[in-house]
């Protein structure tokens, strides 16, 4: 018998990652199977080689495949891109019913009504997020539904990419035999497992440095309020120990794993590493201090780029729930010592992850988009626009025209 079964995928720069789980009747996840690929065909998180990330899809789809014992046709896809920018737009419609109580489809109608945004012709709408509800002027209402009311309107959020990389991402998927049940920011899945309730609605940044890509995400009052990502991470970091150790990049890279500090008052200065520099067999003994020396810089860089962008964001100090810090490269030795320095404050802390026994914490993108999808179920809201149609796509005045008469009808 076919079993019920939620699917997250996570296609980093690094790895890709498949989460597969099972709902329970409570309402929460049980994870029965896991993959993970190397994903040799992403740079800073945009696909630069379709087929290499196609095998790397299906290598860890396989590898989750048998240790569920089934195979997966769907699934929910994660969008960590630089490609994504969001606009904050409001719909509003009235509510149709006879008896004026406010039904799913006042909703549905309603943010569908958030779509009216003009978009230059490479990008496209991926997501809506809703931020808040109005009734008939009443705001910050979160769940409308059944109450009574005029006028609804949504404050969301507009989710969109170009749409070059998002094909490209979604082919992939396509290819590689999945079908897509909808994009997730992935900002939004790991905040449902990395931030508690309070953080989010104190006010919290969550910060996600991954191999190719820095994200720095915003939440208050419960939602996502900014979202930024810059080209920089653990990669680079990765680079400058080689080229400064003159090692190859595959050394560099397990080195700064296993010995990586990133402050040097917190490395060892003993020379007890052993490596072996490029172009010759001859070995030699650095320190931590010695990798540090290459890594500090980075991590001090990358730090600054963040802090950056959170003045941006309207923030020069950090809000009152302070910042979690996710990502493979957060769990370097020192890190989150390094960032309270940097960001001026103690209340920074290291994301948590022990979810149902997965204790790799590379799967905890996969599962977040698991925990997300199955509590909000969200969809697919990406236009025809640019798919491989026989006939060509509608276009912008025509679309503006569809969604009107679906608003108003
Ligand atoms: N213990 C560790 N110490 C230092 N760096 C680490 C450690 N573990 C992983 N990393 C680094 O973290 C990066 C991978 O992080 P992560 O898995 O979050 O990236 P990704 O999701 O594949 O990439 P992205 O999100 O940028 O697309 C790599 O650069 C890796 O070297
Ligand atoms: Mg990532």
């Amino acid at each position: 018998m076919r079993r019920n079964y939620i699917v997250g995928i996570d296609v980093g720069t690094a790895e890709v990652r498949v989460g597969l789980g099972e709902p329970r009747p409570d309402g929460s996840v049980g994870i029965i199977g896991l993959g993970l690929s190397p994903s040799d065909g992403v740079r800073k998180g945009v696909i630069v080689d379709l087929d290499k990330t196609v095998s790397s899809i299906q290598r860890a789809i396989e590898e989750a495949e048998r240790m569920a014992g089934f195979k997966i046709d769907s699934a929910y896809v994660g969008l960590k891109g630089l490609n994504i920018e969001l606009i904050n737009n409001r719909g509003v419609v009235a509510v149709t019913s006879d008896d004026r109580e406010i039904r799913e489809e006042d909703l549905e109608r309603v943010m569908q009504a958030t779509k009216v945004v003009a978009l230059p012709m490479d990008r496209e709408i991926v997501d809506i997020i809703p931020r808040e509800y109005i009734v008939d002027g009443f705001d910050g209402i979160r769940d409308p539904v059944g109450m009574l009311g005029v006028r609804l309107e949504v404050d969301a959020i507009v989710v969109t990419s170009l749409i070059t990389s998002l094909h490209n991402l979604m082919r992939c998927i396509n290819r590689a035999g999945i079908n897509i049940k909808g994009l997730v920011l992935q900002a939004m899945a790991n905040s449902e497992i990395s931030l508690t309730p309070d953080e989010r609605e104190l006010g919290a940044f969550l910060i996600d440095i991954g191999a190719g890509t820095t994200e720095v995400a915003l939440f208050q009052h419960g939602k996502l309020q900014k979202l930024s990502v810059i080209p920089i991470g653990g990669d680079h970091i990765t680079t400058d120990l080689a080229a400064g150790l003159r090692i190859n990049h595959e050394a560099a890279e397990e080195l700064k794993k296993v010995h990586g500090t990133a402050m040097l008052s917190m490395a060892d200065g003993e020379p007890k590493i052993e490596i072996t520099s490029v172009g010759s067999r001859e070995k030699r003994m650095v320190s931590e201090k010695d990798l540090t020396a290459f890594i500090e810089p980075r991590v001090q860089e990358i730090l600054q780029i963040i802090k950056e962008e959170m003045v941006k964001m309207g923030w020069p100090h950090l809000p009152p729930a302070g910042a979690v810090m996710r990502g493979g490269v957060s769990l370097m030795k020192g890190m989150v010592d390094v960032a309270r320095i940097n960001l001026e404050s103690d209340q920074v802390r290291q994301a948590e992850f022990d979810f149902d026994a997965v204790q790799n914490p590379a799967y905890s993108t996969a599962v977040g988009l698991l925990y997300y999808a199955q509590k909000h179920q969200p969809r697919m809201h990406v236009f025809e626009r640019g798919r491989p149609t026989k006939k060509r796509g509608p276009g912008i005045i025509q679309r503006i025209k569809d969604w009107l008469s679906d608003i108003v009808e």
